[in-house]
């Protein structure tokens, strides 16, 4: 990030940005006048503009229509808000897609992806690029001077439609791609283990994606897919980036991650670099974890960008219009969430979208003015969010407070880990990381999603769930954690493979297995619904292994009570350097988890900073000297024990105390 723009946001201890998506092209021009005032009523101070604009900027190949787009710019900037500008890229209109239907993305079995939708384009299509690059460019020498910019927006949430393209250009970057990782079609070979299946390669041209096959696609072929779809993507963001630098040097960029729920496309711990500052986008899902999660997703946004502060881009006042059933918020939520958003770094709390649209696919979607208009309990407490966050300015541009305990959270196992022919489909790799998450917040324990690729310096515990890809760098990095006085816990199916998906050999975890001073000689996943005892009452789920000590001073915590492996260890823990090194061979039942944790933690030193009685009741973050107070119940809670002026903290309220 050598030539990288501070936002104002980064530096000036000004104010929590308040703003949403905003899309004046779907309304008719006076309803323009009536979105201002009732922005400044909300408290607004941020929008961000034409991301869906293409067609309506350019209606014609090289026409430009700016009229409406200036005068949006100007009356925004009248009205004291700013613009975080989108290059307007990320739906390319219907007369580019009629003349140049080679730019429609194609799927796996070789089906086009038709316009009609949004993002149906292909990353890797030269003739996208040349248009896209070219409006980008128009758009920056347009706009380089308007006072109302103050962040560019790069296209919008790359990836979520169009992340895996099986197309012809899809397929001839892939060759180059694949031909700077390795150089040689040998290597390649050796790689991608070509030698099973008659698989083995001549020439780069006989080098597809992974298309539609008659039985399993090569895994490595699969794996080296998914890193490539992420770099295209990520190269593409560069692209654009590169024009906005070249134009207007002062104005940073970004562009929406998604961070949230199973997205799992896109390496953002490899893309935090590339921008200016970062943004996500979260959207909550229904469930028990619901909340959880969206601290989770809070908590590892924070985290990639290296505990500065970043952008809450987008998520919902009320429903969304995209699950297969859209539950409207609680009273209390709308504020709780952007409020977890806040305590986890962010330094602003935006929405999709300002104006709840009266047409098209998101129509149900909540927006920062409902159907109903202002005249609405949803406005008023959007009002009510807006001063809040003026009350909290203080906080902008306090970075997050690290933990002592950490999650590892690592993009290529997650997707390594879940790929086809493993033994089980019923594992999934975010839900065992999300449930050593919930087990955290349930003990009171503060604890950072972290990604595996940062530093563990500071850390006194490190949970690595599923950390399935294990290259020996990343073992000795572990190792070295361990030797000078850190507390490991791996669990099932981690340190299985390298980085080219290929087994580490004499036993499983093969790197670790020093370390964890266990051998493992086999596997055996349960089926769906059923479990495992273990000692202490303890079950487990998912998976087993067989595990013998290869050091006998290694620590047995549980042992298998039934199952394949009964009277076997089930749960370690060996004393290792100045720390210690645990392995957690099956997936624990919560009741299991929560007493496992509590031990494995306190004996790391690592402690709840909160009182007894509001342990699991409420999450604590802090932010350089303030601390957040949410309350996880439906109950409202006495937290007088925490020395805050108000006593009592409300059901789903948040509480912002000096530490
Ligand atoms: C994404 C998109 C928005 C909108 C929302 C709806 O985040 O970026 O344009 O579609 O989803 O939840
Ligand atoms: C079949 C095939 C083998 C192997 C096994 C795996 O029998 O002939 O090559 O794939 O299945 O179970």
């Amino acid at each position: 990030m050598s030539n990288s723009v501070t936002p104002r946001w980064l530096r000036t201890g000004s104010r929590l940005e308040y703003g949403a998506d905003y899309n004046p092209e779907q309304w008719p021009r006076e309803v323009w006048d009536e979105d201002v005032r009732a922005m400044r009523e909300a408290g607004v101070t941020i929008v961000s503009l034409a991301i869906f604009s293409w067609a309506r900027i350019e209606p014609a190949d090289g026409r430009y229509d700016f009229a409406w787009l200036d005068e949006v710019m100007d009356l925004l900037h009248a009205n004291g808000i700013s613009v975080d500008l989108a290059t307007a890229t990320a739906s390319p209109p219907p007369w580019l897609t009629t003349a140049h239907p080679e730019i429609l993305p194609v799927n796996h079995e070789g089906q086009i992806l038709w316009q009609g939708g949004r993002q149906h384009w292909r990353p890797t299509s030269p003739v996208f690029r040349e248009y896209a690059l070219r409006l980008v460019r128009t758009m920056a020498q347009r706009y380089a001077d308007h006072p109302a910019l103050v962040a560019w927006h790069v296209s919008n949430e790359l990836g979520c439609h169009n992340i895996y393209d099986y197309s012809e250009d899809a397929a001839q970057a892939f060759r180059v791609w694949l031909r700077h990782r390795y150089g040689t079609v040998e290597a390649l070979n050796e790689a991608w283990g070509t030698a099973f299946w008659a698989q083995r390669y001549g020439e780069w041209d006989e080098i597809l994606p992974p298309r539609l096959a008659a039985s399993f696609p090569n895994p490595t072929q699969q794996f080296d897919f998914k890193r490539f779809s992420s770099d295209v993507l990520k190269d593409y963001l560069r692209a654009e980036r590169e024009i906005l630098r070249e134009l207007t040097p002062d104005v940073p960029v970004t562009t929406n991650f998604m961070v949230m729920g199973e997205t799992k496309g896109m390496n953002y711990a490899d893309w935090a670099a590339e921008v200016d500052f970062v943004s996500n986008d979260h959207y909550r899902l229904p469930g028990a974890q619901s909340l959880d999660e969206l601290s989770f997703s809070a908590n590892l946004t924070g985290n990639i960008a290296g505990g500065r502060p970043w952008f809450l881009m987008e998520h919902s006042t009320s429903a969304v219009n995209w699950q297969p059933v859209n539950l409207a918020k609680r009273p209390g939520e709308l504020s709780r969430d952007a409020l977890t958003h806040v305590a986890h770094g962010a330094d602003a709390v935006c929405y999709f979208q300002w104006r709840q649209s009266r047409a098209g696919a998101e129509k149900y979607h909540s927006g920062m003015v409902p159907h109903a208009g202002t005249d609405s309990q949803l406005f008023r407490d959007v009002v009510a969010l807006g001063e809040r966050l003026r009350e909290l300015s203080y906080v902008q541009g306090k970075r997050r407070t690290p933990a002592k305990a950490a999650i590892l959270f690592d993009w290529e196992s997650w997707w390594a880990s879940e790929q086809d022919s493993h033994p089980t489909e019923l594992l999934k790799y975010k839900q065992e990381a999300l449930d050593w998450y919930t087990t955290f917040l349930d003990l009171g324990v503060r604890v950072d999603v972290l990604p595996a690729s940062a530093s563990f310096d500071g850390y006194d515990l490190v949970v690595a769930p599923i950390l399935h890809v294990m290259p020996s760098a990343l073992a000795d990095r572990l190792t070295a954690f361990v030797e000078n006085g850190g507390h490991l816990v791996a669990t099932y199916f981690s340190g299985i493979v390298d980085e080219n998906d290929h087994i580490w050999l004499g036993g499983y975890p093969g790197p670790l297995r020093d370390l964890l001073g266990l051998r493992i000689e086999e596997f055996a996943p349960l089926l769906a619904g059923d479990t495992v005892a273990l000692s202490d009452g303890l079950e487990g789920t998912l998976w087993s292994d067989r595990i013998d000590l290869i050091d006998p001073a290694t620590e047995v915590l549980a042992t298998y009570k039934t199952g394949d492996y009964a009277g076997r260890p089930a749960v370690t823990r060996r004393a290792a350097g100045q720390g210690s090194a645990s392995y957690v061979s099956t997936k624990l039942a919560p009741n299991a988890l929560a007493p496992l944790l509590k031990d494995l933690a306190g004996r790391a030193g690592v402690v709840s900073e909160l009182p007894s009685e509001l342990r699991g009741r409420v999450e604590l973050t802090v932010r350089e000297g303030v601390r957040f107070v949410v309350n996880r119940t439906d109950e409202q809670l006495d937290i007088s024990s925490l020395g805050g002026p108000e006593p009592t903290l409300a059901a789903r309220g948040v509480a912002v105390l000096p530490a």
